[in-house]
């Protein structure tokens, strides 16, 4: 997906607002940090400007994502990886472990929380913001019912979204609790934004995009014009409307380690 990686430091307005609750949360002494899923580094700036760390380590799976937080970020206070979280391979070094925007994205949840909870100190916290339920922004999969029904309807069913949403926080416990961490904290908000059109655009490209113009996404060859009309409609999604209003379900977690699990 073209510019998708140089484009998510302006386009990322709705994860780079729930960060800023997310990192309220954080502690403010000098700690060892890991920052999963990082992006372009913006999120793991502000984390780092907060919290002053020890130490500090940004992942992220997408070599460009890393290649953009190094040109954004090249002063090598912090350290930007290229891994996979269940790739990350640290043992009991990190005091706190965050994930803004990313858990969803994460394609084994078991085996991504099996690698974080062995990089965690015996009495280190996990803090993650995650969108939910399965109508994740219902303004924008409104939208895209709309785009399918009128523009491509027989692929509406070869779709898969490829995040895991999950319906209800009492699902995200169990997911926790049977990955042996235990729950300090967890709670639901929904943001709600009025959005311009420029905005809009920039919400769509900064998350949807990601899902709805990827071939692998879908069980059927997508035309080759299909990316090209999604973005047109986008642009002129309810042109009459001077803004749009969208609102993200999000959850909040603090996690420790149950220690008593061998
Ligand atoms: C929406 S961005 C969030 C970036 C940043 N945390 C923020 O809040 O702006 C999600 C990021 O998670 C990364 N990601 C997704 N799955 C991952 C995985 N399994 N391991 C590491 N990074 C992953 C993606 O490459 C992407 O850069």
């Amino acid at each position: 997906m073209k510019d998708y990686e140089k484009d998510y430091y302006i386009n990322g307005i709705v994860q780079f607002d729930a960060a800023k609750e997310l990192i309220d949360l954080l502690p403010n002494k000098s700690i060892d940090i890991l920052d999963i899923g990082c992006g372009s580094g913006r999120v793991s700036d502000i984390i780092y400007q907060n919290t002053t760390p020890k130490r500090m380590i940004a992942i992220d799976k997408s070599k460009d994502m890393i290649s953009e937080a190094l040109k954004n970020y090249p002063l090598k206070n912090i350290e930007f990886k290229c891994s996979d979280v269940v790739d990350i391979n640290f043992f009991e070094e990190f005091d706190v472990i965050v994930s803004n925007s990313s858990f969803q994205w994460f394609s084994d949840h078991e085996k991504s929380l099996g690698a974080i909870r062995e990089a965690l100190r015996y009495d280190g916290r996990l803090y993650i913001q995650t969108p939910y339920k399965i109508r994740w922004c219902p303004e924008i999969n409104n939208m895209m019912d709309l785009f399918f029904e009128e523009a491509f309807p027989k692929l509406r069913k070869e779709f898969k979204f490829p995040c895991m949403h999950l319906e209800t926080i009492k699902e995200y416990i169990y997911l926790f609790e049977t990955n042996d961490f235990n729950v300090e904290e967890i709670y639901s908000k929904t943001f709600t934004y009025e959005l311009n059109r420029n905005q809009f655009v920039s919400v769509f490209k900064s998350g949807a995009l990601k899902a709805y113009g990827n071939q692998e996404c879908f069980s059927t060859h997508l035309p080759n014009d299909f990316n090209e009309k999604m973005i047109e409609f986008v642009n002129n999604y309810k042109s009459e409307e001077k803004t749009i209003t969208i609102s993200m379900p999000r959850v909040f977690t603090i996690l420790s380690k149950n220690n008593l699990i061998l």
